[in-house]
């Protein structure tokens, strides 16, 4: 079969992310609490996400510079965020968050979720989730296009929530069938976790 062969420098805006977000799939999605520093809770999904160093658990985001993004400004100032696992039970929630609210107005409030408050840091957890991270800022670098690149946001965890009935304290396994994580495709499509199977991996 022929592919086609685009390349990127004559693709329009938005269309080379059309493609990648249609390809790189099904992304984990970052759900990131933060805190204003008027002390406003802050609540948003972030698929451009990933785990990306074990020792110690880090993390990368990636909020777009072009739009104003709360998430942004306020890892900026303060330096801390928590993510906050997103599974079958929380996902609708986690897309009413990504609605554009007034400044001052917090997504746990509008969307119905309980702001926990962290141990480590002074950003938000969301209770109802069934896992959660505290994480401090190592970095954040501008990336890509001058006015539409994105910022690169990486943290480490300082401090794990879990909740027990998916946790294996003994292995230090999470219970994957029970879990029940969401991915994002493209648009406003999402996948269940739940058809899962193993490959043996070669010695
Ligand atoms: C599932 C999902 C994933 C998203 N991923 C991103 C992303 O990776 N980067 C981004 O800039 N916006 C992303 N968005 C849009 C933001 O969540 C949205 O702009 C939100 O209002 C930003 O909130 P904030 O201003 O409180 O940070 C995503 C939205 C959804 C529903």
């Amino acid at each position: 079969m022929n592919k086609y062969a685009m390349k990127v420098s004559e693709l329009n805006p938005g269309e080379g992310y059309k493609i990648g977000t249609g390809l790189v799939v099904p992304r984990p999605i970052g759900w990131v609490g933060t805190r204003a520093t008027d002390g406003t809770t802050n609540l948003a999904p972030y698929s451009f996400f990933n785990m990306v160093c074990a020792e110690p658990p880090m993390f990368v985001f990636a909020p777009a510079r072009a739009a104003r993004k709360d998430t942004l400004a306020n890892v900026r100032e303060t330096g801390e965020f928590t993510l906050n696992i997103v599974t079958e039970e929380v996902a609708e929630a986690m897309n009413a968050t990504a609605a554009s609210l007034d400044p001052g107005v917090s997504e746990f409030d509008a969307c119905g979720l309980t702001a926990a408050d962290s141990v480590l840091i002074d950003a938000p957890m969301v209770e109802e989730c069934k896992a959660n991270f505290e994480c401090k800022v190592t970095q954040i670098t501008d990336i890509g296009h001058a006015e539409r690149g994105f910022a690169l946001v990486v943290g480490e965890a300082v401090m794990m929530h879990i909740r027990e009935d998916i946790f294996d304290l003994e292995t230090m396994r999470v219970d994957q069938a029970n879990l029940k994580a969401v991915g994002r495709h493209a648009g406003n499509v999402y996948s269940r976790s739940s058809n899962q199977y193993e490959i043996e991996r070669p010695a």
